[in-house]
């Protein structure tokens, strides 16, 4: 399993400084983003030991690879414009759920629903909401598990909860996700409509395909002919 900090904390640079700027105290804006960084850490190590243990007694790793990025300072001042809400500290915490972000990709569609209920469970985590956008895919084919969840971290002055926006998605699904992200276009336009229905064959097809594996990998293990990785 890959997993790396690369794109944790944003560069501190002059974008960064000029919109952090708007939270007016620096020091405790980059306090409060050092907390969504720290919850991030909860998750992650939680997933690792899933991980871990899950292959263990299956033979397998129910998990592929995991991305955590926190929200920059330009993307949370713009969200909060957009929604008209107060830019503060305060109305981070209160009104955005996507701050501290995870995407988890997993090899197989049941892997998510695997590494979803084995996170949810646990004490400590309280499911806000889950989003499932695999049974109900959005217009356009998109398709993942969206979790919002609460965990505390603790720290010098006591206990915090924070809130984590968990994704959850097979390679196949991140492989179109990436590039239908990359694919800008103008939401909304009648003359979209085809390179959207487009976009949305080519999601269903790559839906098939995932689960046609599901169903070989689920055929060969009956049959006892699995390898371990
Ligand atoms: P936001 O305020 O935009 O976060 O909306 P929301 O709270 O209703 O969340 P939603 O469930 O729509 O999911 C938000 C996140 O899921 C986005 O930031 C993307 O990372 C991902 N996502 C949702 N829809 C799409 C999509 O159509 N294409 C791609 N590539 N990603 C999507
Ligand atoms: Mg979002």
């Amino acid at each position: 399993m890959n997993s790396n900090n690369e794109f944790l904390i944003p560069p501190i640079d002059d974008d960064y400084m000029n919109y952090a700027d708007a939270f007016q105290d620096l020091d405790k804006f980059r306090q409060v983003m050092c907390w969504y960084g720290c919850a991030i850490r909860e998750v992650r190590t939680k997933l690792e030991v899933l991980n871990d243990d899950f292959r263990t007694n299956n033979l397998r790793n129910p998990i592929d690879n995991i991305v955590a990025r926190i929200k920059d300072p330009r993307s949370i001042y713009e969200k909060l414009r957009r929604r008209e809400l107060p830019i503060s500290l305060i109305s981070i915490l209160e009104n955005l759920n996507d701050v501290a972000g995870i995407r988890v990709i997993c090899p197989f569609i049941d892997d998510i629903y695997t590494v979803s209920d084995m996170l949810i469970e646990q004490d400590d985590i309280h499911l806000i909401s889950k989003k499932d956008y695999i049974k109900n895919p959005k217009p356009n084919g998109y398709r993942s598990l969206h979790l919002l969840v609460e965990i505390p971290i603790f720290l010098s002055g006591g206990k915090r909860i924070m809130k984590v926006e968990v994704q959850i998605r097979t390679i196949a699904m991140n492989f179109w996700a990436s590039l239908e992200h990359h694919i800008h276009y103008k939401k909304n336009q009648d003359d979209v409509e085809y390179a959207v229905s487009q976009l949305t064959e080519c999601a269903n097809v790559i839906y098939e395909t995932d689960m046609k594996m599901q169903q070989i990998r689920k055929q060969l293990e009956f049959e006892g002919k699995l390898k371990m990785d």
